[in-house]
């Protein structure tokens, strides 16, 4: 569990506008070990996003403008890699779900259109529409969904937020990814679906031998599937520890004010 999957060095980021710069990470670092479930805690704005996105790079550049570092990933450095190269990584070896599902997905196709294009784009040979239909219906299954013959029919907004998500992490498992990127996947859903999803996106990891970065504003969320807490404030890594470190022994100030306002019964539960 020590050997670092994704090492984010020095990591200096900044979107340059006609009108201005604005500078995210001066100067990030931070591991992702291989089989660990990484959380990244932070404000709204400290950067979570960005850095996930910058790992998966997402972000349009320009505006993004990487000014230092590096972001190691099986050798290689991703911020050196030209399109082509990281179409053999982006959603292949490193998968990213997010938060919106409705709009993550194509509201114009059928989920068994999605499933089958991205199973055949990332597939290492031919596959005919309807093996990748089999196995887009396999993966549906993985995630729990029952009615699988009736899902692949039916278009993103016919299903519930719980639903559109499970279709999202089998998307994402299509390719089976050694790094899963989840941001915020279940702020959007009730809690009892919530729970669902990460025990599922838990069940996957061991299943698929995933790593996992998984970010979110709920420490109750941190508390059920860290191994290791990151904490981010205005672009900085403030604090980083095991699980058990930053519930019980938090050193920074901040940590200290996101944990305030959790219910006692973390900590205890962490005591014991
Ligand atoms: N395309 C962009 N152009 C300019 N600034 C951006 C862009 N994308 C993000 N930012 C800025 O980067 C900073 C970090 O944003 P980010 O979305 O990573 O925050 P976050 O920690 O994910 O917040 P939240 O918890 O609300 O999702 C913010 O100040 C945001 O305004
Ligand atoms: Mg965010």
């Amino acid at each position: 569990m020590s050997t670092p999957l994704i090492k984010v060095q020095q990591l200096g980021l900044q979107f340059v506008k006609r009108e201005s710069t604005t500078t995210i990470f001066k100067d990030l670092s931070f591991d992702i070990r291989e089989g660990e479930v990484l959380c990244m805690v932070g404000e709204s704005g400290s950067g979570k996003s960005v850095a996930a996105k910058s790992i998966m790079r997402l972000l349009p550049e320009p505006p993004a403008q990487y000014t230092q570092g590096q972001i190691l990933f099986e050798g290689q450095d991703l911020l050196k890699l030209n399109e082509k190269q990281l179409c053999q990584v982006r959603g292949k070896k490193i998968a990213m779900v997010f938060q919106d599902a409705l709009s993550a997905l194509n509201p114009v196709y059928t989920i068994g259109t999605q499933m089958v294009d991205l199973i055949r784009l990332h597939a290492d040979k031919k596959l005919s529409r309807k093996v990748a239909l089999s196995e887009a219906k396999e993966l549906l299954k993985q995630v729990e969904i029952r009615n699988v013959d009736d899902v692949v029919k039916q278009y993103p907004f016919q299903l519930s937020g719980g639903m559109r998500q499970r279709v999202m992490i089998a998307m994402a498992l299509s390719s089976k990814p050694k790094l899963l990127l989840a941001d915020e996947p279940t702020t959007a859903l009730d809690v009892t679906v919530q729970a669902q999803i990460l025990q599922l996106i838990l069940k996957l990891k061991k299943q698929y031998g995933m790593t996992v970065l998984f970010i979110t504003h709920d420490l109750g969320v941190v508390h059920e599937v860290a191994d290791r807490v990151i904490v981010m404030k205005q672009g900085e890594l403030v604090e980083e520890g095991s699980k058990t470190d930053i519930f019980t022994r938090p050193a920074h100030p901040y940590t200290k004010q996101l944990l305030s306002s959790m219910p006692r019964i973390y900590f205890e539960e962490v005591k014991l």
